[in-house]
């Protein structure tokens, strides 16, 4: 699957390895092209020299990055390039003093908006970026929810979450991503209260 990852950060970073290492053709984007260079070169990827670059072609592109200060900018630059393409939104939109979420629905439905002709579906944000490398390492499996309004664009990304080694989960419509941005509002909030390392994850037993 030919994937653009717009973010060359924690998560950018971390998905950049286990999708390339998955096979896939994988092109990173940051906010300057020598950030990109730089992250495209550790992992073994391509860069690109900017966003739209990175996103036109892709069939998959997913947003890496910080949603309040470059949410609009980003999808205004790739909103032409991602047309008939799935969008991945890992972000989750959190206030930065840890009071709450800056959105009142969620950022996935923020992010269809503001890219109505793209697919946007919601994975990968439930779990920290340590866990996002290697997913199939790790001893129990990794769940990896996903939400989105487009059947088919929840399929190829449930293929993408599965063949990183992750337990794919549907959990619904786009809608559900303010529970899945809830979940990794409240994660974030047990790590940073009890000093935990950051690398607790959500299980479903069923
Ligand atoms: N960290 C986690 O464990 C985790 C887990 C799940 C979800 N998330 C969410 O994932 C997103 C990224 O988190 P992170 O920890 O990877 O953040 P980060 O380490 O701060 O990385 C953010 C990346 O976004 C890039 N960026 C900023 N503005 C940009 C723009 N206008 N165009 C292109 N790229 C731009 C930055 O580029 P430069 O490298 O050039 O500065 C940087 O590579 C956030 O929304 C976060 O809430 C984080």
């Amino acid at each position: 699957m030919k994937v653009a990852i717009i973010g060359a950060g924690n998560v950018g970073k971390a998905l950049a390895t286990s999708i390339t290492r998955a096979g896939h053709d994988v092109t990173i984007a940051a906010s300057t092209p020598q950030s990109a260079e730089r992250a495209a070169q550790e992992i073994g990827a391509q860069a690109a020299p900017s966003n739209a670059a990175a996103a036109d072609g892709a069939e998959v592109v997913i947003l890496a990055i910080p949603f309040a200060s470059a949410g609009v900018q980003v999808a205004t630059e790739i909103a032409d390039a991602t047309a008939g393409s799935v969008v991945i939104d890992v972000t989750n939109p959190i206030r930065p003093d840890l009071s709450g979420l800056a959105t009142d629905t969620s950022a996935a439905e923020e992010f269809q908006l503001l890219l109505p002709k793209a697919a946007v579906v919601k994975a990968f944000n439930t779990v920290f970026a340590s866990n996002q490398a290697d997913p199939g390492a790790a001893d129990e499996p990794i769940d990896g929810f996903v939400a989105g309004d487009d059947d088919d664009a929840k399929r190829k990304v449930i293929s993408l979450v599965e063949s990183i080694g992750m337990r794919p989960l549907d959990v619904g419509p786009l809608r559900a991503a303010r529970a899945l941005e809830g979940m990794a509002f409240l994660n974030i909030g047990l790590n940073a209260a009890n000093g935990w390392g950051w690398t607790s994850a959500w299980r479903l037993e069923r």
